[in-house]
């Protein structure tokens, strides 16, 4: 399986400041074949990101959608508007939305179902809070946002980002051990659910990693990539996660 690195730069980033990124960043990974990379810049720089990725394998993606094709929904984005300015893919359910825009398992779940059918691929993510942590409730929480959030989903063209909220912009990250424990534990729900097909949807990790964590974090058995936030706002960091050192 093809690992996949995906960079999420929340709410970073002009037009030309995207731009610069691209330009500065396709010479340095122009030789990686066995990575899938994805960018998720803000709504604003879609379009000129895919202007600028032309030609190139690195894929774009956005960072939300709406479910609704078109209409009366001041403010909102729809898949297939997502696809003409160039996305191959969205994150959907991140916890920043879950935390500050109400998108609850319910939303997430028809925002997958809409993505899912105007073609585009969907890095959906899940992960408990410190105190859901502490309290032991991680699995619960994680089983309760797969099971909801992905009911009636199909697993084609479905990546899992697992983002456990405590390690998330706090340079806190997950230990190998913990991040193997509850992609295994993801793995094992996926495969309730999707049988054999589970096999092949990727799980990512995301939370604070860097390119100091990336080598550990990648050569845990259940780990298929990384969702990144800070460490992929600059050319060099993203480039060094990207290029991270497989076991052989
Ligand atoms: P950081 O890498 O900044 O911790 O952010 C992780 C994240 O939320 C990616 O979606």
């Amino acid at each position: 399986m093809k690992y996949c690195m995906a960079a999420n730069w929340k709410m970073n980033k002009t037009v030309p400041e995207t731009v610069e990124f691209i330009k500065a960043f396709l010479p340095m990974v122009k030789d990686i074949t066995d990575v899938e990379i994805v960018i998720s810049p803000p709504f604003t720089s879609l379009y000129a990101a895919s202007e600028s990725l032309k030609g190139s394998d690195v894929k774009l993606s956005a960072q939300d959608v709406f479910w609704e094709e078109k209409g009366a929904f001041t403010g909102e984005v729809s898949p297939g508007m997502l696809l003409d300015a160039g996305c191959r893919y969205v994150i959907i359910g991140h916890s920043e939305r879950r935390q500050y825009f109400h998108d609850d398992d319910t939303v997430v779940n028809k925002k997958i179902k809409a993505a899912h059918k105007a073609g585009l691929g969907v890095i959906f993510c899940c992960g408990e809070s410190l105190e859901e942590r502490e309290s032991g409730r991680t699995f619960d929480v994680i089983g309760r946002e797969i099971q909801t959030g992905l009911e009636g989903v199909s697993a084609e063209d479905l990546i899992i980002a697992y983002e456990p909220i405590w390690a998330i912009g706090t340079g806190k990250t997950a230990t190998k051990e913990q991040a193997q424990e509850v992609h295994a534990f993801i793995r094992k729900t996926l495969k309730t659910a999707y049988g054999s097909a589970a096999d092949a949807i990727r799980i990512l990790y995301g939370g604070s990693v860097t390119p100091e964590n990336v080598d550990g974090l990648m050569a845990c058995q259940d780990v298929n990539g990384a969702l990144v936030g800070g460490a992929s706002l600059k050319p060099e960091s993203f480039y060094k996660i990207v290029s991270f050192k497989k076991e052989s």
